[in-house]
């Protein structure tokens, strides 16, 4: 298997996995309907957000995708974001494991100190016990709201030793007090 920089021709082959994964709607808040090219505009970002392709020679030529990006810009810019897509037919075969591997190496490369995931759906065990196993943590989780069919978590890992970053969330609910212009925020809880 050879993991390399995702190219624009690339789309072709990264599409089917994408609306597959996306279609399914239960790890990803994209819309699943999301058309073609919208969801070309979504992943295959300009740099410094770089899309990467697992592949498995002509016949296999998208296993898996990374998209890997600051989580935010200007001083926020050292921690980096990353999404990920298996193909559903090779899924629990190892491969999510070796992008996920790749990513946080390539990371570290290009100059990341931390990696954030902000909304890992907690009901997606393959997810998170991947996570978990390459070091990140959990740092909160989102109440369940009505509507909703699951929480999401938010983990975030150190790529290097000594740098450190902290989420921080806060939700409106029971024993919430006013804030200012009328919103209610939660107390801790
Ligand atoms: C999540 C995803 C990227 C994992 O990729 P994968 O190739 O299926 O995972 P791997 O085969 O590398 O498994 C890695 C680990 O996941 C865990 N795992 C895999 N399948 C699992 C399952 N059905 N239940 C629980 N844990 C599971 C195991 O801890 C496994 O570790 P192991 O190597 O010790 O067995 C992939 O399933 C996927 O694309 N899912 C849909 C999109 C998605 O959820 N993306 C991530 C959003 S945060």
């Amino acid at each position: 298997m050879l993991i390399r920089p995702a190219t624009g021709d690339d789309w072709r082959w990264l599409w089917p996995l994408w609306r597959a994964v996306v279609a399914a709607g239960d790890s990803y808040t994209y819309a699943p309907d999301t058309a073609k090219a919208a969801a070309r505009g979504l992943w295959m970002l300009q740099p410094p957000a770089e899309a990467w392709l697992a592949e498995d020679g002509p016949d296999r030529p998208a296993l898996g995708t990374y998209l890997l990006k600051p989580n935010h810009p200007g001083p926020g810019a050292h921690v980096a974001n990353a999404g990920f897509m298996v193909s559903p037919d090779a899924q629990g075969q190892g491969i999510g494991r070796l992008l996920g591997l790749h990513c946080l190496e390539r990371a570290r490369e290009i100059g990341f100190l931390a990696m954030q995931f902000n909304a890992v759906v907690s009901t997606n065990a393959p997810a998170i016990a991947l996570w978990r196993s390459l070091g990140f943590d959990t740092v909160g989780r989102v109440p369940r709201r009505s509507g909703i069919r699951s929480w999401a978590w938010s983990t975030c890992s150190s790529c290097t030793a000594g740098s450190e970053n902290t989420a921080m969330r806060r939700y409106p609910g029971p024993g919430s007090r006013p804030a200012r212009g009328g919103v209610r925020l939660g107390t801790p809880g």
